[in-house]
């Protein structure tokens, strides 16, 4: 039942204020700046002798790993990484006392991610779950973790338990940054800035209409380029993967800093740039791209936080701020609007994109 919307899809993206509500509920920690995580079954002692974080995870999941993995080191300050599932174990991976391992999954039932498990306790290394489906195969396998309480995600591309993992692993990264040196006012700034979410996401969400009407303009190029730099790469690694998915744009997703580097030799007016502009220390940086896109006659959606000039950017969406850690996660919610109304423009099977399952069971 798409309890009135045009698809499970939509239904889903309309969701997202709810189920960051439930995977925050119970876990916010107003006294200490922190979170509380009752399944991970580490204690702080042994949270303090982690040295690097390794994220698995396939598809969507993966990318909101690499969101993780930048909430972590920016949070907690200790190194860490995300990598497909699908290809950890074939390259022997080396697994170590000091690592945690935390495997993404919205079904907890993807072979591949399944497997990099299974291969990381094969060889005595500790793993956990960030799970939305409460007793699935990955979450009985991992040695505790995190489930996002998103609810059922029908849809096959992931959009509300894509945004519940990034809550997760803000809520991790917190939990670990106040046992190591995160301050308690840093703590309070991202608490709150978790709080304010679903109101934000709320907002996102009423200028559908603004983001339906670009995105039947844009649905027609030959594909899209999507860029950001640093917090907002992942952003624009799982744009480029909704769009694809769902609508069969080719879209390609590349730090802005490498765009000079052999992808500009691509840009013209029949390949629109969508650009990631949030307004933290990298705002300059990203403007000059803009500047480099235009000047080649490239036309550019900028998601910013701030109205772009007309001379740099041929249309804007403007999103709430968070705290810049947080900001991904809201920057995000315009790119599914736009890929799935780019869907609809082209009549594709939005719920159900050709060759996809929802989750892939077998190598
Ligand atoms: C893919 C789906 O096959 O599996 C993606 O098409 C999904 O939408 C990916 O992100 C991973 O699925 P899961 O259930 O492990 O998060």
């Amino acid at each position: 039942d798409t309890g009135g919307y045009a698809h499970y899809l939509l239904k889903e993206i309309h969701e997202q204020p709810g189920a960051v509500e439930r995977t925050l509920s119970g876990r916010l920690d107003e006294r200490f700046s922190t979170a509380h995580l009752g399944g991970l079954n580490l204690d702080a002692r042994e949270l303090r002798e982690i040295r690097r974080v390794k994220i698995l995870g396939c598809g969507s999941a993966y990318y909101a790993g690499e969101m993780g993995a930048q909430l972590i080191e920016e949070l907690a300050r200790i190194p860490a990484h995300s990598e497909p599932a699908s290809e950890f174990r074939y390259r022997n991976p080396v697994i170590e006392a000091d690592t945690l391992y935390v495997a993404v999954s919205q079904s907890g039932e993807t072979y591949d991610t399944l497997a990099a498990v299974q291969e990381i306790k094969r060889k005595g290394g500790r793993v956990l779950g960030v799970v939305n489906t409460v007793g699935s195969a990955i979450a009985r396998e991992c040695d505790g973790g995190i489930y996002l309480h998103a609810g059922p995600e029908i849809s096959v591309a992931s959009t509300k338990a894509f945004t519940s993992t990034v809550v997760a692993f803000a809520l991790l990264a917190l939990h670990f940054g106040r046992i190591h040196d995160l301050s308690p006012a840093d703590g309070r700034r991202i608490v709150s800035a978790l709080k304010a979410l679903p109101e934000q996401i709320r907002e996102v969400l009423g200028q559908q209409a603004e983001i339906e009407k670009l995105a039947a303009e844009y649905a027609e190029s030959q594909g899209m380029m999507f860029v950001g730099r640093v917090r907002g790469y992942p952003v624009a690694r799982e744009g480029a993967q909704k769009l694809k998915e769902i609508s069969y744009v080719h879209a390609e997703a590349y730090p802005a800093s490498e765009l000079k580097h052999g992808p500009l030799a691509l840009i013209s007016p029949e390949l629109p740039t969508v650009a990631l502009v949030p307004d933290d220390e990298l705002l300059d940086k990203n403007l000059t791209t803009l500047g480099e896109i235009k000047a080649r006659s490239g036309r550019v959606l900028a998601i910013a936080h701030r109205p772009i000039e007309a001379k740099l950017a041929d249309h804007c969406v403007v999103v709430p701020k968070s705290e810049p850690e947080l900001d991904p996660l809201l920057l995000n919610i315009p790119l599914q609007l736009l890929a799935y109304h780019a869907a609809v423009a082209l009549d594709r099977d939005v719920d159900k994109p050709r060759n996809l399952a929802k989750s892939v069971t077998v190598e």
